[in-house]
Parts: structure tokens; C-alpha cells; sequence
């Protein structure tokens, strides 16, 4: 497939954040792409709550700490499921990402490994998940609950055997949000062999009742309820995460049956417009998991110092999604590895002036919040 050749080889000299990408990618891509990736639902409040809620946090200024130990590294899980990882930053799971670029998820791969942070390879990758697994050491994998378990375990297991690491279930998508971006620009998955869905197995479509609701009698019956939860604790030793949790009560049933970790997430503003932004769930749902649990969180990281104030308000990780597209489809692997980099290095330099030499000396301390000052 050609229909990319605008990718670029090199970086451009005038991309120096994480945004920049974005204004590359809109020259470059055609309208109904980015209508899809870059949109949200409805009115896009959730969407742009994401990026301004980070905003209005401010960090301190710090004098004086000692910086000769300093490091970055971050602990995620506990016992003989413990990870660590060089620094604070996971990839998003990110579907159909030959949209964009004709390496899609290989190249992505390349560019995690080389800044060695975990690749979270979404059930939708337009990649086979083997192959993607042979680009990059640390890896994850994403699963969308599929109809029936022997789906989900064939799923698991192939994970297994190339190499991933943790499985993440992403439970906040059962039903599409209202994409009305992409709606207007009338956008269509391209039915073509290199975005078609690798991964998974056609399914026939469930039959449907006279009356049945298509939304809430046909797509959401292949949600998973606790019990489908339950059960797949039982099929894996695995780290196991929920994504897409919002509410302080189901982050405490999820750890309670024996969960590793959550992705505090509302998909970048991509389901329920009006969920509040991701950085704000934050606090209440460190509150109620207690210090221990594994929390990550997603939606509208954009720069360094939204990594460091989702870590001052509890988050242990956090992972980045729409700027992964925005890098690959200006220079490939390249650009991705670039976009990363430029995170980290952001994320060190906010640590270097907030006077924090480590993760651990981030907290709440080092933040000031609405009109709150510290006591
Ligand atoms: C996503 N996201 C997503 N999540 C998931 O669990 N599985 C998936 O396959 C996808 N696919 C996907 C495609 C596209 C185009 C986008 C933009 C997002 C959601 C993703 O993992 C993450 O939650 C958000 O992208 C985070 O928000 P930001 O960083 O894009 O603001
Ligand atoms: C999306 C799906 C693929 O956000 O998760 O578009």
C-alpha cells in the first residue's frame, strides 16, 4: 500500500512538543482521519476537559534537594508480578494504526522499544499481535472481551506466547460513543487488507428480537459483567488491569477480585461526553484503592508536567494514545521514538525544577491546586 508517501525520514526542526506533531499530522492526513482520531463524542466536553483540567494545576518551584541519585524509574504491581519501568510513560493501546502510517504498529513498536517503555497493542492493532511482539521487548496487551470465552483465552494465549507481559481489559468501550466528528466528515474504516481487523475471528452477528434494542440488546450483551472478570482472573498469572474506570466503586470491586492495577481513563474523551477528565478522578480513586494499588491513568497527557502532576496526584504510570498517531504519521518510528523522548526529557526537567531527584518525591506537596495553597 502507497498511500502514505508524505511520511517524513527526518524530524522536522520546528517540532519541539508533543502538539507539534498534532499541527504536522492535520497537513497531512485527509479530514475524515483526523476528525476520527482527533475527535471525541458529542460535544467534545470530556475532550477538552482532559487537556484543561491538567492546566489548571501548577507545580512549585523547589530549591535545594540533592539530584546526584536522581532517576526516574517507577514500580508497578506487587510480589512476583512486581514490573519496573525506566521511566513513568506506557503507549495507549491505539487501534488501526496502518491509517495512518503502512508500518503502523510495527514501526509504533520500534520506537517503544528503543525508548524502552511498554507498548500496550490494542485486540484491534491493523498488526498481527506475533508480529508486532517481535519489534519490541516490553509489551502488553490489550484485550476487547470477545462473544464467547474460547475467543478470549485463543486471544490470551497468543499473547502469552509471544511474549506479552500484562493483559489490560478495556471495559469503558461496550458501545461506540457518539462520534459526531467523524460522523460529519464521513469517515470509514478503509476495508483494506493492511487496516482490516488481524486479531480477531468474524464472528456471526447475534440474532436480534423484534423490539430489541440494536445498542442494548446487541452490542452490550459482549460486555464482560464481574463474573466474566472473575473468571478470567482464573485464566491468567499475568498482571491483570481494568481500563476505563471512572468511579471510586468500581475500582474497589476490581481490586477486590484480585485486579493488579487500573487505567483511570474515559478513552480521550471517546465514549460518554460529560465523564469528568481523567486527572480529576485521580484523587478520589487513589482515596479508595489505598496507597499499595497499581494506578495508571490516560486522557490528554501532552507534556511533561502532566506526567509529574498525575503522579503528585497518585498515578503510579500514565500512558499517552493520540500523539502516538500524530508522530507516526509525520515520520514514522523515528517520530515516535521522538515524540517519547521529548516526554521524558519534559518530564525530567519538570522533576530537575520542582526539585524532586525521583518519582517517589513527587506528591501532592509539590502541586498547587485551584485557589488552595499549602498549609
Ligand atoms: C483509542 N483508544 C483505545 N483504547 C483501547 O483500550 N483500545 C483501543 O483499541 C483503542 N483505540 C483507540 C484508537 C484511537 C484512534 C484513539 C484516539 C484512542 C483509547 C486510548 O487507549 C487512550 O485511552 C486515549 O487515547 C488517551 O487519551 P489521549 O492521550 O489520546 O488524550
Ligand atoms: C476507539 C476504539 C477503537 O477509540 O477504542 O476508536
Amino acid at each position: 500500500m502507497t498511500t502514505h508517501q508524505q511520511t517524513m525520514n527526518s524530524i522536522p526542526t520546528d517540532i519541539v512538543c508533543v502538539d507539534d506533531y498534532l499541527s504536522y499530522t492535520n497537513k497531512i492526513l485527509p479530514l475524515p482521519t483526523l476528525e476520527y482520531i482527533n475527535g471525541g463524542v458529542a460535544d467534545d466536553i470530556t475532550l477538552n476537559k482532559n487537556t484543561s483540567s491538567f492546566k489548571r494545576i501548577s507545580i512549585y518551584n523547589r530549591v535545594l534537594s540533592d539530584f546526584s541519585h536522581a532517576q526516574i524509574r517507577s514500580n508497578l504491581f506487587s510480589g512476583d508480578k512486581k514490573q519496573e519501568l525506566s521511566s513513568p510513560i506506557l503507549l495507549a493501546p491505539v487501534a488501526h494504526q496502518s491509517l495512518v502510517h503502512d508500518d503502523g504498529e510495527m514501526a509504533t513498536a520500534q520506537a517503544a522499544h528503543a525508548l524502552d517503555m511498554p507498548m500496550v497493542v490494542s485486540t484491534l492493532a491493523s498488526k498481527k499481535i506475533e508480529d508486532i511482539a517481535n519489534h519490541t521487548d516490553k509489551k502488553w496487551f490489550q484485550l476487547y472481551w470477545q462473544p464467547n470465552k474460547e475467543a478470549n483465552l485463543a486471544l490470551i494465549q497468543r499473547a502469552i506466547n509471544s511474549g506479552y507481559s500484562a493483559i489490560v481489559i478495556t471495559l469503558d468501550a461496550g458501545v461506540n460513543g457518539l462520534r459526531n466528528r467523524a460522523q460529519r466528515a464521513g469517515f470509514t474504516l478503509p476495508n483494506n487488507i493492511n487496516i482490516n481487523l488481524k486479531n480477531l475471528p468474524t464472528s456471526p452477528a447475534k440474532p436480534l428480537n423484534k423490539g430489541d434494542s440494536v445498542i442494548l440488546n446487541g452490542f452490550m450483551n459482549d460486555t464482560p459483567t464481574l463474573d466474566d472478570l472473575k473468571w478470567l482472573r482464573q485464566q491468567t498469572n499475568l498482571p491483570l488491569i481494568a481500563k476505563g474506570i471512572s468511579h471510586p466503586d468500581d475500582a474497589i470491586a476490581i481490586k477486590n477480585i484480585g485486579f493488579d492495577g487500573i487505567i483511570i481513563s474515559n478513552h480521550g474523551g471517546r465514549t460518554l461526553d460529560t465523564l469528568p477528565a481523567s486527572i480529576d478522578m485521580l484523587p478520589a480513586i487513589r482515596k479508595a484503592v489505598g496507597a499499595d494499588f497499581t494506578l495508571l491513568l490516560d486522557s490528554g497527557i501532552r507534556r511533561g508536567s502532566d506526567v509529574f502532576k498525575a503522579i503528585a496526584l497518585g498515578a503510579n504510570a500514565v500512558l499517552v494514545g493520540r500523539p502516538q498517531l500524530w508522530a507516526l504519521a509525520t515520520a514514522g518510528a523515528l517520530g515516535v521514538a521522538h515524540m517519547l523522548k521529548l516526554l521524558r526529557d519534559e518530564l525530567e526537567i519538570t522533576m530537575a525544577l520542582a526539585g524532586c531527584p525521583t518519582i517517589k518525591d513527587i506528591n501532592q506537596r509539590s502541586i498547587f491546586r485551584n485557589d488552595e495553597s499549602l498549609g
